[in-house]
């Protein structure tokens, strides 16, 4: 196939995390796959959630059913941060309505100790597939690849709750009350997942991310004592592939500082944070990413407009910026937002 596009390594997001100037803010939005949009809800008429995930092909078409759409700056993978419990012996599920559930959750000592920490080659090879088949779409419209897992603490929250829960309690008393089984049980998501990041880093992903989507609802001492230890093990696993990391977190304001010490070159900041006190908080070192509130994109158009001004008067001409939701797009959204919004990030300059 003959390609225009010009290489990956000089799209615009890429050239941003490498801090060269770019014409315009790179975006992407995360959850820019899914619900929202009419052709993912046509083949999940066909396909549950994990067909999709686990057949390569349908894998690739999702991932690129974003892109085809909109001029997004980024394809993410699509998959889900839930799998990779599977090969470490959780039996999951989607329901419709309930979200995810975990039919065998992690309680006691022995649970614990029972948990594999296979390699990813083998027990994630679809997901790994997907990435080498979509990395020579993305080649020809020179775009990257963003690879992504789920950080241990929010996959511990799964493991042990099993499914969605308020204040994940029983997370939270194991983490203070049983510090050696906590130890274990982190050791092995930080590997599971850092294995898995990395060999999604060697499949073709440009880019890696890590969703700790629970860990606003903890205690700094909490953060920076049981959790922060085991996302730098996650990091350095990662980090071997060279690839830029992406730390993302939900009500993450108050840990910023701590995500800061990772040396995750972006970190992705959640819509109740202000910017500049988020740049205040990280200092100048990593590239902050975020973060429109997703609600907005259900709001009429001048709306909408005006929160991605406030977004940008708070990024205030920071060149260590992309341009993201501070979480995932709602199902709800209406495609000719999203569409608006990428195409008004790209005018601004
Ligand atoms: O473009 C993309 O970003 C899609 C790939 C993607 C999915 N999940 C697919 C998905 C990604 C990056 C995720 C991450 C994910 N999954 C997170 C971290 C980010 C975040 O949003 O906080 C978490 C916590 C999960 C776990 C999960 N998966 C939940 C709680 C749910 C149910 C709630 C919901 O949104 O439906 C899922 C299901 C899920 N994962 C869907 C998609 C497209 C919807 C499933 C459907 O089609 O029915």
């Amino acid at each position: 196939m003959i390609t225009t596009a010009p290489p990956v390594a000089e799209s615009r997001l890429l050239r941003r995390i490498q801090g060269v100037p770019t014409d315009v803010t790179p975006v992407w939005l995360m959850r820019q796959a899914g619900r929202y949009m009419p052709e993912y809800r046509a083949l999940r008429q066909q396909h549950s959630l994990l067909e999709l995930i686990k057949t390569p092909e349908l894998a690739v078409d999702v991932t690129l059913q974003p892109v085809n759409a909109f001029d997004l700056d980024a394809a993410i993978i699509f998959s889900d941060i839930l799998p990779p419990l599977e090969g470490m012996g959780l039996e999951l599920s989607f329901l419709k309505g309930e979200g995810p559930v975990i039919h065998n959750p992690v309680r006691t000592a022995a649970d614990i100790a029972a948990l594999r920490t296979p390699d990813p080659r083998e027990s994630l090879c679809y997901t790994l597939e997907a990435i080498r088949l979509v990395r020579n779409e993305l080649d020809a419209r020179g775009l990257p690849l963003i690879g992504f897992a789920g950080a241990p603490f929010t996959l511990a929250c799964y493991a042990i709750e099993g499914g969605k829960s308020r204040y994940h309690e029983n997370t939270r008393i194991l983490m203070l009350a049983e510090p050696e089984l906590w130890h274990e049980l982190m050791t092995k998501l930080a590997t599971v997942a850092g294995e898995f990041l990395l060999a999604q880093a060697e499949a073709g992903a440009d880019v890696l991310n890590i969703f700790d989507t629970w860990v606003g609802e903890l205690a700094s001492h909490h953060y920076r004592d049981h959790v922060l230890p085991y996302v730098m093990q996650m990091i350095d696993i990662a980090a071997r592939s060279g690839k830029p990391i992406i730390l993302f977190g939900v009500g993450s304001g108050p840990l910023l500082d701590l995500m800061a010490t990772t040396g995750a070159t972006v970190i992705g900041i959640d819509w109740r944070t202000n910017l500049q006190r988020a740049r205040f908080r990280t200092g100048p070192e990593p590239i902050l990413q975020g973060n429109l509130d997703p609600v907005s994109l259900l709001a009429p158009w001048d709306v909408l407009r005006r929160e991605i001004d406030e977004v940008f008067a708070q990024a205030e001409g920071d060149s260590r910026f992309i341009f993201n939701l501070g979480h995932g797009v709602l199902p709800q959204t209406p495609v000719d937002n999203v569409r608006r919004l990428v195409d008004y990030v790209h005018q601004i300059r």
